[in-house]
């Protein structure tokens, strides 16, 4: 992290240190700004509010919004709203999970995708339903899953 990135850190703790759930509400802008968050602005952050590392990091780990690697080229949002659980949300989940062989909030090693949950993509109709880079894909078949990344997955010319 240079000087300059640390400074808008500074000024992000400052705007938000006195205000209610102002821990949450950092680290929300500091992913905005630098999409993720890095072992070294946790750091700074807990250093500038006077807290532990391990308060901050334990918030940024909790809440499954938090980015702690760097966004892959691609995002798959797997929708986990009710309707979706129903209709088996968590297996499509644990699929690209096993495909890519990373967690929610990671990246896969090439850094081309990255996989989140979300609460209701506005389609239960099509439950279960993901989203990769804001295109929508619903009825997902277990099956489907490795099929729908191989697009993605295409070297960028
Ligand atoms: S619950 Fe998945 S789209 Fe609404």
């Amino acid at each position: 992290m240079n000087e300059s990135q640390k400074k808008e850190l500074d000024e992000i703790v400052e705007k938000y240190r006195k205000l209610p759930n102002a821990k949450i509400k950092i680290l929300q802008e500091t992913q905005l700004k630098f999409d993720y968050l890095s072992g070294e602005s946790m750091r700074h952050i807990a250093e500038a509010l006077g807290v532990s590392y391990t308060e901050i990091y334990g918030i940024a780990t909790f809440y499954s919004f938090f980015n702690l690697s760097p966004p892959g080229e691609h995002t798959i949002n797997v929708c986990l709203g009710t309707s979706c659980h129903v209709k088996g949300g968590d297996e499509i989940l644990e699929e690209l999970q096993k495909t890519l062989g990373v967690d929610v909030g990671e990246t896969t090693k090439d850094g081309l995708f990255s996989i989140k949950t979300v609460r209701c993509l506005g389609c239960c109709g099509l439950s279960p339903v993901i989203d990769i880079d804001g295109k929508t894909f619903g009825r997902v078949k277990k099956a489907k899953v490795s099929g729908l990344l191989e697009p993605y997955r295409e070297v960028k010319e």
